[in-house]
């Protein structure tokens, strides 16, 4: 199984990236399952009903989230019954609507895509280091083949959960820090990994968002309202992943961008 996995997706020029290059994405490489991250898709916080039905025309099968995915609040009106969105799954299990895992059947071959967040210089939810646990063991009744979005700030936490599932998913890769890492590899025991994917919007923002404020927060110190670039140019981050049907052991993961310094090439 061929995945594509598409990296934050930031605000309307982001969704606009989308529906230019998702297409063209998926002729190039022909995965069988692509699942786009869009915690950031309504103006660089959360995301809407419309947004997330329109990822699905573009093409995705699956949408993941991470910490911004209550800060619009459309999203408690149309979770329950959106079957292909996915929000982290370590937040409180009593309390919090939608779920963390989600299956994709393509032919005979079923794929488990959860979504987890991280916690060091984030919100303190429950640890994902053991409802990634339990996780596995709940999809793999049903399927080796696993990936996992890792929503996390920091490099090594990453890198912690990657070596910890090592053999036991097919895939991990992060997002959040909206900046893509060049380490993409497969660990010794199978599992493919990605520090961060990289976002998907904005090509001359700070992170998808204007310059200027965050240049004065970092200069004054004083709080600034930050906003997203809605025109100018663009990109796109995302990888593919090859996984072994039998085995759901990942064969090959490449990373890429799509930008007005690497454009795209059919
Ligand atoms: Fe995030």
């Amino acid at each position: 199984m061929r995945l594509l996995f598409v990296g934050d997706v930031v605000g309307s020029l982001g969704r606009e990236t989308i529906t230019t290059y998702l297409p063209k994405l998926k002729k190039k490489y022909r995965p069988q399952v692509t699942i786009v991250n869009g915690e950031n898709a309504a103006s660089g916080r959360g995301i809407t009903e419309k947004i997330y039905k329109g990822f699905l025309q573009d093409g995705a099968d699956v949408v993941t989230l991470g910490n911004h995915a209550w800060d619009n609040h459309q999203i408690f009106e149309f979770i329950h019954d959106a079957k292909k969105l996915v929000r982290p799954a370590n937040y409180p299990r009593e309390t919090t609507p939608g779920v963390g895992m989600v299956f994709v059947k393509v032919n005979q071959v079923e794929l488990a895509v959860i979504n987890l967040q991280a916690r060091t210089f984030m919100t303190p939810i429950e640890d994902p280091f053991v409802v990634m646990d339990e996780l596995i063991t709940e999809a793999r009744q049903r399927t080796p083949l696993i990936f996992v979005d890792f929503h996390g700030e920091v490099t090594s936490e990453k890198q912690a959960m990657g070596w910890y599932t090592d053999g036991r998913i097919s895939a991990l890769v992060g997002t959040h820090t909206h900046v893509q890492t060049n380490d993409g590899r497969i660990l010794p025991n199978g599992t493919a990994y990605l520090t961060d994917v990289g976002m998907t919007g904005p090509y001359d923002g700070i992170l998808g968002m204007q310059r200027p404020a965050v240049i004065d927060k970092f200069k004054t110190a004083l709080p600034h309202r930050f906003e997203v670039v809605t025109d100018g140019r663009a990109m796109l981050s995302y990888c593919v992943i090859d996984i072994d049907d039998q085995t759901g052991k990942a064969k090959k993961i490449e990373a890429q961008m799509i930008s007005p310094d690497r454009p795209f090439r059919d």
